[in-house]
């Protein structure tokens, strides 16, 4: 009882004391604002908004609980209180943002996430030299990512992502050292990725969905996240067997060519790889008895993968997804497979490849429910086993294929 109460009045002081000093927040700061309410359209904030709790009879940083989406700074020497946050609700604010952004010069946190803010990002913002976090995904915001940007050193995220942002990414981007999370997907961006190893604390590089060309630049190796999915680039992966610290990585439907190496594999903490819809040719498995793997969700499908299926794929303990599908597998399903899919793996997909003889034994004692298709094999597939259901190939079609890579 004593101490609950000690603590309420300790909560107390700490409510009271910032308000005793009373400050009052600086007067172009407080313009900034009204410019910024002022530049979306009134009709789309809703009355259970951030921004209609905006009430400029009261103080910003003073007022009694109004202001939502507003963080102000409350230093003791100083009696003006600065605005350092503005990160709003999700309400459909259909609006520009205003340029008078610009004059919020302590501002840190800037996110106006999931809105329907349009035309381009204004110039101003990148006057906010304190700014930590740029976040202005799913919105309408147009133009290029200016050189501008690379003049805020101190940012550590910026998400652009789901916008309509268009043209290069400036390789000066490079010298935001202190970027954690570089968010662009969902975009217009083409161009060449630049180098982006100066980013050496960079740990997410989201780049999907653009139109982006060319081969892989040098990426930092603190990568733990890396997301390149539907664009145009080419090339081997081989520079990303440096990204050691890789937990999941994405480079699907791209024109990538040529091994998907072992080292991407065994990378001592991936648990997703989807490199499907490309044009590798081979997949190294090397077999990782006694080695602790994270890998659960391997996904290659629509590749030009071929030879046996990899039989180095039942040591990874962890192995919980596969979708081998639309490559040119050939030979039999290893019996390992079916051993697996009684104890460990959820999903098999091997669909649309050349693969020829009998199932494991195993496939007709699963009693569980999996996830998967051997359809569009040469398969002698019992139609009484879920995953044997639609049709095979005829059996000269997979030993053509066969045939055709043995003369390669
Ligand atoms: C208080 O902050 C204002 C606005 O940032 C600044 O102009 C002023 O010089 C500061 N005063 C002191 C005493 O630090
Ligand atoms: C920004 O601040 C400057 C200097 O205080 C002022 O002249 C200008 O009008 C402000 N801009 C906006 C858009 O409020
Ligand atoms: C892999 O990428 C493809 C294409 O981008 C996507 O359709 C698929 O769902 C992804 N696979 C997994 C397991 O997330
Ligand atoms: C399918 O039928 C075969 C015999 O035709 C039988 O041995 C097997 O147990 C059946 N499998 C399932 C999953 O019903």
């Amino acid at each position: 009882m004593a101490s609950s109460s000690l603590l309420l009045m300790s909560l107390f002081l700490l409510l009271v004391v910032p308000s005793s000093v009373l400050s009052a927040t600086l007067r172009s700061d407080i313009q900034a604002l009204e410019s910024i309410i002022r530049s979306i359209d009134p009709s789309s904030i809703s009355p259970s908004s951030y921004l209609s709790t905006w009430d400029f009879s009261e103080d910003p940083c003073e007022g009694s609980g109004t202001f939502l989406g507003v963080m102000c700074s409350f230093t003791l020497e100083n009696t003006t209180s600065r605005v350092t946050e503005i990160d709003l609700d999700d309400d459909g604010y259909d609006g520009f943002l205003s340029e008078a952004i610009g004059n919020l010069t302590e501002l840190t946190v800037l996110s106006l996430n999931n809105n329907r803010f349009r035309g381009p990002i204004p110039e101003t913002v990148f006057q906010l030299r304190k700014l930590t976090k740029l976040s202005l995904s799913g919105n309408f915001f147009t133009g290029d990512i200016t050189p501008g940007i690379t003049k805020l050193k101190e940012l550590k995220t910026i998400d652009l992502s789901k916008n309509s942002i268009a043209g290069e990414i400036p390789p000066r981007i490079s010298g935001l050292r202190s970027l954690t999370h570089l968010i662009l997907s969902n975009n217009h961006i083409d161009g060449r990725i630049p180098a982006l190893n100066g980013l050496w604390k960079l740990q997410v590089l989201e780049l999907g969905n653009n139109h982006l060309f060319g081969m892989l630049p040098k990426l930092p190796t603190s990568l733990r996240t890396l997301s390149l999915c539907y664009n145009s680039l080419a090339g081997r992966i081989s520079p990303l067997h440096r990204l050691k610290h890789l937990v999941s990585l994405d480079v699907s439907q791209n024109r990538f060519s040529g091994t998907i190496g072992h080292e991407i594999l065994t990378f001592p903490e991936i648990s997703r790889i989807n490199v499907s819809f490309n044009q590798f040719i081979s997949i190294e498995v090397i077999q990782v008895i006694g080695m602790e793997t994270h890998l659960r969700i391997l996904d290659a499908e629509g590749n030009h993968l071929q030879g046996p299926l990899p039989l180095n794929l039942a040591t990874y303990g962890n192995l919980k997804d596969i979708n081998l599908r639309s490559n040119m597998f050939s030979g039999d399903i290893p019996r390992i497979y079916g051993k697996r899919l009684e104890n460990s793996w959820r999903s098999l997909y091997l669909e649309n490849n050349y693969l020829t003889g009998t199932l494991p034994v195993e496939f007709q004692r699963i009693s569980k429910q999996i996830r998967g298709s051997l359809s569009n094999n040469c398969l002698q597939c019992p139609k009484n086993v879920t995953i044997c259901q639609g049709v095979q190939k005829p059996k000269s079609q997979c030993t053509n294929a066969m045939q055709e890579e043995g003369l390669k």
